[in-house]
This record gives C-alpha cells, sequence and structure tokens, in this order.
C-alpha cells in the first residue's frame, strides 16, 4: 500500500499515523506468571514478537490490577504503537482505557475481555470462549454419569475472583450439568489459578466433607487441578478413580497425570495468542480493519486419547 493510503486508511479508521517504516512498537501487559497456561502464553508472545520484528515492551503485573492500570499509563507515556492487554479482572478498566483512546493508542484485548459499557474502548477482542469451555466441561460429565442413579457431588475449584474465566467457565459447566439433576456442586470456592492454593482449597474441601462424599472436581484450570491431585492423594484417595477430576487448559503436565490415569478430561485453551495478536499489529499497520472478536479454536482430550495426543502438545 502506498504510503499516503496508509495513513489515509489510518486517519479515516481514527489510528494514529504511524510512519511506514518505523519500527513498531507494542505494548504488552500481563497477567503475571500463575500458571503453566500463563507462562506459555508469555514466552509466545515474546517469541512471535521477536519473529515479526515487533519491539515488544512487556510488562508483568504479578496479578495485580493496579499493576496493569500503571503499565498501561507507561505505554501511553512512550507513546507506544499499540497496547496489548489481558486483563486480571473484568471490570475497572474504563478510566485508563479512555486515557488510551484519547492518546489515540489502538488497545487489542488478548485472552481475557472487560465488562465496560463503551465498547469502543478497544478495538479487538482475540482469545478462547470461555463459557463454551465450561459447557464442554460440564457436557462431558454428563455424558459420563449418563445411566446411572445417584447423586453425583461435585467440588468446583474457581479461577481468580472477578476475572472472565473463572465468571464464564462457572456459567458454562452450571448451564451444561442443568440437564442432569443428579450432579450437585456442593463445595465451590476460588484457588486463583494456581496450583499450590488449588492443593489447600481441596484439602479443606477433603476434610470438610470426607474423600468418599465428593465424586467430582470440576477444576477452572489444570494447575489447580494438579494440585488438587496431589490432596487427594495425600488423603488416600486415587484421584481419576474414586474421584474424577475434570479441569481445563490443556498443559502438558494435565496429559501426564491423563497418562498416570490421574485426570479424566482436560477442555483445551490455548496460551498460542503470540502469532495472531503480532498479524492483528501488523494489519492494524497496514490500515486493515480487524475483527472485533477472534474465537480460539480447541478441543476436548480425554485421558484415553492422552497419551497418543502428548508428544504433540506444545504447551
Ligand atoms: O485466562 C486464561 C486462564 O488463565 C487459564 O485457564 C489459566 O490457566 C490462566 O491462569
Amino acid at each position: 500500500m502506498q504510503r499516503r493510503h496508509l495513513l489515509a486508511a489510518l486517519a479515516a479508521a481514527g489510528l494514529p499515523a504511524w510512519a511506514a517504516d518505523k519500527k513498531l512498537v507494542l505494548g504488552f501487559s500481563q497477567i503475571g506468571a500463575e500458571s503453566a497456561w500463563r507462562t506459555a502464553n508469555s514466552t509466545s508472545i515474546k517469541q512471535a514478537a521477536k519473529d515479526a520484528g515487533i519491539t515488544l515492551k512487556f510488562a508483568d503485573a504479578q496479578q495485580k490490577q493496579e499493576n496493569q492500570i500503571k503499565a498501561l499509563r507507561a505505554f501511553i507515556a512512550q507513546k507506544v504503537d499499540v497496547i496489548a492487554l489481558s486483563p486480571v479482572v473484568e471490570t475497572g478498566w474504563g478510566t485508563v482505557l479512555r486515557e488510551a483512546k484519547v492518546a489515540g493508542i489502538p488497545v487489542i484485548l488478548t485472552d481475557r475481555l472487560v465488562k465496560e459499557a463503551d465498547e469502543s474502548l478497544w478495538i479487538s477482542f482475540m482469545g478462547s470462549d470461555f463459557v463454551e469451555e465450561g459447557r464442554r466441561a460440564g457436557r462431558w460429565l454428563v455424558d459420563r454419569v449418563k445411566g446411572g442413579k445417584d447423586e453425583v457431588r461435585i467440588v468446583e475449584l474457581q479461577g481468580t475472583v472477578g476475572a472472565a474465566p473463572a465468571l464464564d467457565r462457572k456459567q458454562g459447566f452450571e448451564e451444561a450439568i442443568k440437564s442432569e439433576p443428579r450432579l450437585k456442586i456442593v463445595r465451590s470456592q476460588t484457588a486463583d489459578f494456581s496450583r499450590a492454593k488449588g492443593k489447600e482449597v481441596m484439602e479443606a474441601f477433603l476434610k470438610a466433607e470426607g474423600p468418599k462424599r465428593i465424586h467430582v472436581l470440576y477444576a477452572h484450570n489444570d494447575d489447580m487441578a494438579l494440585g488438587a491431585i496431589q490432596a487427594i492423594e495425600e488423603a488416600g484417595a486415587k484421584p481419576g478413580q474414586d474421584i474424577v477430576v475434570v479441569s481445563i487448559d490443556g498443559v502438558k503436565a494435565a496429559f501426564q497425570a491423563m497418562v498416570a490415569g490421574k485426570l479424566n478430561v482436560t477442555v483445551e485453551c490455548s496460551p498460542m495468542l503470540g502469532p495472531p495478536l503480532m498479524q492483528a499489529v501488523k494489519d492494524l499497520k497496514a490500515g486493515k480493519t480487524l475483527p472485533r472478536r477472534m474465537v480460539t479454536e480447541e478441543g476436548v482430550f480425554t485421558a484415553d486419547v492422552a497419551a497418543r495426543e502428548l508428544p504433540n502438545r506444545k504447551y
């Protein structure tokens, strides 16, 4: 595209007039390193920026929204070309996103969505459909218990309070298990998407209920499930057999746990958002309009296919 056409296209889209020959600068605000998923996501972003020749300013917020807001303000002050945000929680972003808009810096949301009435504050959102992931986990369980007569007591390990994947995966799962009245969530608590907290909260569940009164563990991510598996074993029960374990992400360690018979199913949630994000940044530079929503394609993996799939896993 000729430079004057490029500048006209950017102006028409309300975007900054980048110099066509300038190396693009992307400011990326990451949540932290709470899970294997998150680490793989950071690696994907860093590698893809390098491959695409985009200068990446990467800020790790260590799980704190205030650190993410500070990082976004620093990116605005540094006049980066594009900001990408993976928001730790859904709410509380309006002010800083308006500051970016006023500064003429386009914002792309990756992985998680925000809840703001003014949807013009970001130009695109790329990532998984978390409600559908919850539904997939629920549907698998409904199928698994089909034909039985007894009550099935479920304990749930939720992700970070107020985070999109925690809210959506709960919603989708509850929606899917409604069709089977024998399925009952008897305890549900946050374990912040971390392995250590997953173990801690599962220990409390086991103490309160006793291992025999827990039939299913539904964890909003693999890390919490893996921590909980340890707690189940320490309580003298067999994860994957005495207690069915259902989780989300599809990280390598979850596949290893499935091969060992300790985890029954993992619903895939891909962290490999680096390449599509860099493509989106380049497309913006070329004056293209980005789709408002880019949904990642994902599958469901059960223990019987784990050994075959393990060598193909990229994270
Ligand atoms: O937002 C994606 C979720 O965040 C992943 O499921 C989880 O592992 C991560 O911490």
